[in-house]
């Protein structure tokens, strides 16, 4: 397995809009077994297979206390959403920015599991927080798309200094 470099606001290949995956063969096998590594060790509770340059709908989450319930999600389709919840996110792909998100509560998801299977869940909470926010990078968007125009532009000054320092 490998650790795969994790793309960083305001990249515009996080900008991709990912493809629906036709077959699960060993190649998105082993695209998902890199992810999840890259996640834990990150640490993180979910990566988008965009935010490592990966332009195929695969996406990872762990939520669980102990990490180690991994769920993977192939070509999600979010059927139906209720209610509302606002809860502060924070993103792989914009290291060190947490702030508050307005989601739907409750979200009932179809996909394909790492096999190939097709399921349905209806999850609530933060799962269902965290699943949105994954599908949101399928779909090319981030969390601080959702935030105003002035909050995102001072996130974007923020990541470009520290990745000027880090460079
Ligand atoms: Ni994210």
């Amino acid at each position: 397995m490998a650790l795969l470099k994790i793309l960083h606001f305001p990249d515009s290949q996080l900008r991709i809009k990912a493809k629906q995956i036709e077959h699960v063969d060993a190649e998105i096998k082993l695209i998902i077994a890199n992810m999840l590594e890259t996640m834990y060790a990150a640490p993180g509770i979910g990566l988008a297979a965009t935010q490592v340059d990966i332009h195929q709908q695969i996406i990872v989450i762990d939520v669980s206390d102990n990490k180690n319930e991994p769920l993977c999600l192939i070509n999600p389709i979010i059927l139906s959403a209720d209610g509302q919840q606002s809860t502060e996110e924070g993103c792989l792909s914009v290291p060190g920015v947490f702030e508050q998100v307005e989601r739907a509560e409750k979200i009932t998801v179809q996909f394909l599991n790492r096999f190939g299977k097709q399921l349905t869940i209806t999850a609530d909470g933060m799962l269902a927080v965290c699943i949105q926010h994954e599908i949101d990078h399928l779909n090319g968007k981030l969390f601080v798309d959702r935030l105003s125009s002035l909050k995102r532009q001072r996130i974007r000054q923020k990541i470009v200094k520290q990745q000027r320092n880090n460079d």
